[in-house]
């Protein structure tokens, strides 16, 4: 595919998403974080059968950061990588933004409990409020198949600095069949069981079938090495846990004549 038909075919992929769940991400997925934000970090924990932590820390320890970088969490939630971050490297500036001021608030209550600071905001992702070229790290977790992707890693890649690096961890489209099969039930029958003895209120209970088919319309791992290839990050590099079911992506931003700093 010759450069802008790989750009289009991108978008596409995102305007047939949007199309299929417009109503879902304009309206009730607000309602589920508002809900499920008391919550959230428990149910992880039961769905994962407890490797919640351990998915984290995973993805913690492939991301390099030095003291007084700039990182910002996109789709932050309970804001668990920033306050993983700074645990790693006290002198971080971490910025949070999701548009659930419910998930903030838990996000902002967790990291005071551990004397710890974060700036938060209450935002759209698709358009990130951040001057060009800011941002040491951007990390990204659990939330690309609520987004337009394609649009958003763009944008992430606005407020990067160069030689800066954008991690992305979500669960994925297993490229084999029979793995996406088994996969699906088994995230068919713990949505059920945590919606129950979370007592979800009935945005969560209804969003149920939209999470598993927002999953079945995303991105393998290598689909997705593709789409920041496309965005014109280098280095780009995966590992995949379980058979491709959970994905780490790792990138980086190059100078270019455009983002080059200006010499004084
Ligand atoms: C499953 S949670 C993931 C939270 C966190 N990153 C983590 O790893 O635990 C998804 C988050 O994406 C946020 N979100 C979804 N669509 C968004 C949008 N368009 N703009 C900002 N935040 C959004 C939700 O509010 C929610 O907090």
């Amino acid at each position: 595919m010759a450069n802008g038909e790989r750009a289009a075919h991108f978008a596409s992929l995102d305007d047939r998403r949007e199309d299929q769940f417009r109503q879902v991400w304009s309206n009730e997925l607000n309602d589920v974080f508002a809900d499920v934000a008391k919550y959230y970090d428990r149910a992880n924990y039961v769905a994962s059968l407890g490797l919640w932590g351990w998915f984290r820390k995973n993805f913690i320890e492939m991301i390099n950061v030095k003291p007084d970088q700039q990182v910002l969490d996109v789709c932050a939630g309970t804001s668990a990588i920033g306050i993983a971050l700074l645990k790693k490297q006290p002198g971080l500036n971490v910025t949070a933004i999701d548009r659930s001021e419910a998930m903030l608030e838990v996000g902002q209550q967790n990291a005071r409990k551990l004397d710890l600071h974060i700036e938060s905001l209450v935002h759209d992702v698709h358009q990130l409020p951040f001057p060009d070229n800011h941002f040491d790290v951007v990390t990204l977790q659990f939330a690309s198949r609520h987004l337009r992707i394609y649009d958003v890693t763009r944008e992430i890649m606005r407020v990067l600095k160069p030689d800066g690096y954008f991690y992305h961890s979500d669960m994925l489209r297993p490229a084999n069949k029979i793995v996406s099969t088994l996969y699906y039930s088994y995230l068919r029958a713990c949505l059920n069981f945590t919606a129950l003895i979370f007592r979800s209120n009935t945005a969560a209970v209804n969003c149920r079938k939209y999470f598993i088919d927002a999953l079945q319309m995303f991105y393998s791992a290598d689909e997705f090495d593709q789409l920041l290839y496309e965005i014109g990050f280098v280095d780009v590099k995966h590992k995949t846990l379980f058979g491709g079911m959970l994905g780490f992506h790792k990138a980086k931003k190059i100078i270019t004549q455009e983002n080059k700093p200006k010499e004084n």
